[in-house]
């Protein structure tokens, strides 16, 4: 199978693919980690090159609920942006992530945080399936969504939800205490290797 992931710097769904023998490239912006098959550059250059299956972890930045307050802060162009240019940045990200869903390419999968509402209007449609990374060995929680086209749901391969609770508070949401430093955003975003695996076996 010819395999796109888009938005993708890790090379985690990448390789996952590639090791069930796949044609597998991954595409960002910045540089892949591993080295590895990857095209730097915008997706939409790539989207119609006859890829099978696409899977896709565009920017949450403007589409997250849990950042929604800032639709309705003051305006002010500090260090997060607010008030009307964000509301300008929530319209072209829901652009963008509206062009991946409505892709060329027979199956697809768009994974993203949970939206706030405007999102979802402006991207049509709400998600079709919330995983969280204990489903898939991970004893954390992080709630992911996906938006399918043309694929089944996926189903959970290892759930370790027990084993979770016994962990401290810090422990099962790594990502939400995670300290401050400039590379925070690619540790919060980095796919997990078993929902990564999970993709490739029941996907590829
Ligand atoms: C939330 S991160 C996803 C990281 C991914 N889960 C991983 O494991 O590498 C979103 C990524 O989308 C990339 N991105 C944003 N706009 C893009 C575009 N037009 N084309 C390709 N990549 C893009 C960003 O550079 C960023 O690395």
């Amino acid at each position: 199978m010819k395999v796109l992931v888009a938005c993708e710097f890790s090379g985690t769904v990448r390789d996952a693919f590639i090791k069930k023998g796949h044609d597998a490239i991954s595409c960002d912006l910045l540089p892949t980690e591993k080295p590895g098959p990857h095209y730097q550059g915008d997706v939409l250059d790539i989207l119609d090159d006859g890829f099978d299956l696409m899977i896709a972890h565009p920017t949450c930045t403007y589409l997250t609920n849990t950042a929604v307050q800032w639709l309705y802060a003051p305006d002010n162009q500090g260090k997060i942006l607010k008030g009307k240019p964000r509301w300008e940045a929530l319209d072209k990200s829901a652009e963008f992530f509206t062009k991946l869903l409505n892709a060329n390419i027979p199956q697809i999968c768009i994974e993203n945080p949970i939206p706030h509402k405007y999102a979802v209007a402006r991207i049509g449609r709400k998600y079709d399936q919330l995983v969280q990374p204990y489903m898939f060995g991970h004893p954390e929680k992080k709630a992911t969504c996906l938006w399918l086209k043309g694929l089944p749901k996926l189903k959970q391969t290892n759930n370790v939800f027990r084993e979770m609770q016994k962990l401290p508070k810090s422990q099962q949401q790594k990502i939400f205490y995670m300290s401050p430093n400039k590379d925070r955003w690619k540790e919060r975003s980095r796919t997990y290797q078993g929902i990564a695996d999970a993709m490739a076996e029941q996907w590829g």
